[in-house]
């Protein structure tokens, strides 16, 4: 029996892909290549030395989907395809909300018609709005979502928690991704975005390769201990760990789960430039700029929950974060482009 991974070219899911092999899965991934490059699944096979059985397929193609699930005996999906860009998806929300809703609802019923019904979907802590408290557990409420993108990891969440309702023989795991950073430590796989990054980590290693020439800093009048931005970031192989132990808990028959995957620590943007420069030894220049619109000042997760039911815990600090992306950013400045 196989996973099929949505998205599976992409930057989580390629790492997520990796874990799942040396876990010994069988893996199907479904990627339409449009934010990512079908060498990163090349690389997927050089790191763990197995083929990597690849549709290149939209996930808004009924008839390709049917033809994959006809094809092979999948068993649970970990569902990462969507678009991501959170400022992208304020100035198209009918992209946005065609491709990540309508693409999930088609998925779904293959799914259902196939009588697959275990899946990990990729849900972000963008749910949570501006928190009331931190750290932020499983049990808070969801807050008011500021942009498309968001709104459709709502959305979806609502969706996949009704299905589930409606039909208990639904496994379905929603995984709440803090801030994933850092790359695989092979530096073959990474994060590869398009254009001038919109994420911190990118941006900064895209600073130290000499792509761009300073980071700016959206905001330093933040309640908090520097006056910027603090984040929960986790690294990606981490993050891909946590989907194997999801795929692992789906075969207790848990119905439905949500859990938050962080480290449970808060970093300025400050903070970030600090640790890259240490164990980097490259100096980051920076400019404080205004506050970028729809963002919060603090969130970092409770990931004890996951702790205890999954078995997860992350495992690479900050140091490890900021050498990985390094390593992929040096060595591949042009990402998967030669
Ligand atoms: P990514 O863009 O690198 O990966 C997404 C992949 O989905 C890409 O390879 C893209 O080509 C593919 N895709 C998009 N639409 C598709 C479609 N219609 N059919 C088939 N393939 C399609 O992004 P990522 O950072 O790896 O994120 C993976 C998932 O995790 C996304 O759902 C994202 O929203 C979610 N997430 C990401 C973050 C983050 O900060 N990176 C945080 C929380 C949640
Ligand atoms: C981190 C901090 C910025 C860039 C986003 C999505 C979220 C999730 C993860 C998908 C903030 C500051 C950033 C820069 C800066 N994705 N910053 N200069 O906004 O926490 O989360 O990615 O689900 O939904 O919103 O991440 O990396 O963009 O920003 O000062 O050039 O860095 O203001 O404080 P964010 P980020």
């Amino acid at each position: 029996m196989a996973i099929l991974v949505t998205g599976g070219a992409g930057f989580i899911g390629s790492h997520t892909v990796v874990e799942l092999q040396n876990a010994g899965y069988e893996v199907v991934v479904v990627d339409n290549l449009s934010n990512s490059s079908e060498k990163s699944l090349k690389r997927v096979e050089e790191i763990t030395g197995k083929p990597v059985k690849f549709y290149r397929a939209d996930i808004l193609d009924k008839p390709a989907l049917e033809e994959v699930f006809q094809k092979e005996s999948i068993d649970s999906c970990i569902h990462f395809a969507g678009l991501k860009a959170v400022g992208e998806s304020v100035q198209k929300p009918w992209e946005y909300y065609y491709n990540n809703i309508t693409g999930t609802l088609i998925l779904l019923d293959v799914m259902r018609k196939h009588n697959v019904k275990n899946i990990v979907f990729s849900s972000s802590a963008t749910v949570y709005g501006a928190p009331e408290v931190v750290p932020i557990t499983e049990e808070c409420p969801k807050g008011e979502i500021t942009n498309p993108y968001g709104q459709t990891k709502g959305m979806l969440e609502q969706v996949l928690t009704d299905i589930y309702k409606a039909d208990n023989e639904w496994n379905v795991i929603l995984l709440r991704y803090f801030n994933p950073i850092g790359a695989h430590k092979s530096g073959k796989i990474g994060e590869n975005p398009n254009g001038i990054p919109n994420n911190l980590m990118p941006y900064i290693t895209q600073v130290a390769v000499g792509k761009l020439e300073k980071l700016g800093v959206f905001g330093n009048d933040y309640d908090t201990p520097d006056g910027t931005g603090v984040r929960d970031y986790i690294h990606v192989v981490d993050l891909a760990k946590g989907h194997v132990k999801a795929i692992e808990k789906v075969k207790e028959n848990p119905g439905l789960k949500i859990y938050n995957l962080g480290t449970g620590i808060g970093y300025s943007v400050l903070d970030i430039v600090k640790n890259f420069e240490e164990a980097t030894g490259i100096s980051i220049p920076y400019e404080i700029k205004p506050r970028r619109a729809g963002d919060i000042a603090t969130n970092y997760a409770d990931a004890s929950l996951a702790k205890k039911e999954l078995g997860w815990i992350a495992e690479n600090g900050i140091k490890e974060m900021c050498q990985d992306a390094w390593r992929w950013q040096s060595q591949n400045p042009n990402g998967f482009e030669e």
